[in-house]
C-alpha cells in the first residue's frame, strides 16, 4: 500500500531533528525514517561536489527503505544537490531548505534583516536566488555560525559556551539593526531559545521547520499519499556515526523519553556509487 510507505528525512547530523519534530506534530501517523550523516557531519565547511554526493547516496539509502517523501532537512544538502536528486529520482517528491528570507523581508520594520547558515549554503546558487527573488530593497547581513552546528551535535544548546559563541556571532548583527534573524540551517533552531535570549524581544527569530511540515503534508496530500491510519507512526532513526551518541543527543534535543524508547540502528551504505557518477554534473 503506497500510503504505508515511510517519509525519509535526511540530514548531515541531528539538524534535521528540529523538522522531524514538526513533522510528527503535524503528520502523527507517518512512519518516518531519519538519517543523520554524522559519519561527515558538518557539511558546512564542504565543498557542493562532496555535500552533493554525501547527500545522493543518503536519498538512494532512503528510497532503497521505500521512502515516500523525501525531506531534505538541511539547508546545505539542498542547495548543493536538490536540483540533481529531483533529476536523478523524478518519481520521488522531495521537499527541501531554503533560507526563509521571503517572509523575513516581508515583516522587517528596519529595511536590515540577518540570515545565518554554513558557508556551503551561502556559496550555492539556492541561496543567491532567494536574495534576488525576495530581498529587494531590504538589507541582507549574513554571518555563517560553523561552531553552531557543532553545540547542535553534542546537545549543547544552553551552555555558557553557547550563549558566548551566539554572543560573538549575533551581537553584531544586532548591533546592525536587524530586527529579523533568519534560522538557514536545520540545526539552529535547536539553540533559538539561547539565540532569543541573547539578541532580546526586539527581533524576531525565523524558524521554518513548521512550514517545511505543511508543505510536506501539502505534497502528500495532493498525490494521494498520507497515510489514514490513526495509530501513531514509527520512527526508525540511522546514523553513519556512533548510535549510542546519537541517542543521547536525541534525549538532550527532542526529551529523554523520546530516546528511551527510540528505534536508532547504524547505517551503512556501500562506498562508491556508479549511478552517482553517472549524474548529472551541473547545479
Ligand atoms: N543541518 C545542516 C543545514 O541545514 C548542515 C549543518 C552542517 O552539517 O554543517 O545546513
Amino acid at each position: 500500500q503506497a500510503r504505508a510507505r515511510p517519509v525519509g528525512l535526511l540530514d548531515s547530523g541531528v539538524g534535521g531533528l528540529s523538522v522531524l519534530r514538526e513533522v510528527r506534530a503535524q503528520l502523527p501517523a507517518e512512519d518516518v525514517i531519519y538519517v543523520a550523516d554524522q559519519g561527515h557531519v558538518p557539511y558546512g565547511p564542504r565543498s557542493i561536489e562532496q555535500v552533493r554526493e554525501f547527500t545522493v547516496k543518503l536519498a538512494r539509502f532512503l528510497i532503497a527503505q521505500d521512502a515516500k517523501l523525501i525531506v531534505v532537512a538541511c539547508n546545505t544538502a539542498s542547495a548543493a544537490a536538490l536540483y540533481t536528486l529531483r533529476e536523478l529520482f523524478p518519481d520521488v517528491p522531495f521537499v527541501g531548505m531554503e533560507p526563509a528570507v521571503k517572509p523575513a523581508a516581508h515583516e522587517t520594520q528596519t529595511g536590515t534583516i540577518g540570515v545565518i547558515a554554513t558557508e556551503a549554503t551561502f556559496q550555492g546558487e539556492l541561496y543567491a536566488s532567494v536574495v534576488g527573488r525576495f530581498a529587494q530593497g531590504v538589507e541582507v547581513i549574513t554571518a555563517a555560525c560553523p561552531e553552531f552546528v557543532l553545540l547542535a551535535e553534542a546537545g549543547e544548546t544552553d551552555s555558557p559556551a553557547a550563549h558566548e559563541a551566539i554572543r560573538r556571532r549575533l551581537l553584531p548583527l544586532a548591533e546592525a539593526g536587524i530586527d529579523q534573524l533568519v534560522l538557514g540551517c536545520t540545526h539552529f533552531p535547536f539553540l533559538k531559545p539561547a539565540i532569543q535570549a541573547v539578541l532580546g524581544p526586539g527581533v524576531t527569530v525565523v524558524d521554518p521547520s513548521a512550514a517545511v511540515a505543511r508543505q510536506a503534508g501539502r505534497v502528500l496530500e495532493a498525490r494521494g499519499l498520507l497515510n489514514p491510519g490513526a495509530r501513531p507512526g514509527h520512527v526508525t532513526y540511522y546514523t553513519s556515526g556512533e548510535v549510542a551518541a546519537f541517542r543521547r543527543v536525541l534525549g538532550a534535543l527532542l526529551g529523554e523519553p523520546v530516546a528511551r524508547g527510540a528505534d536508532v540502528r547504524a547505517a551503512c551504505w556501500t562506498e562508491g556509487d556508479a549511478a552517482l557518477a553517472a549524474a548529472p554534473s551541473a547545479l
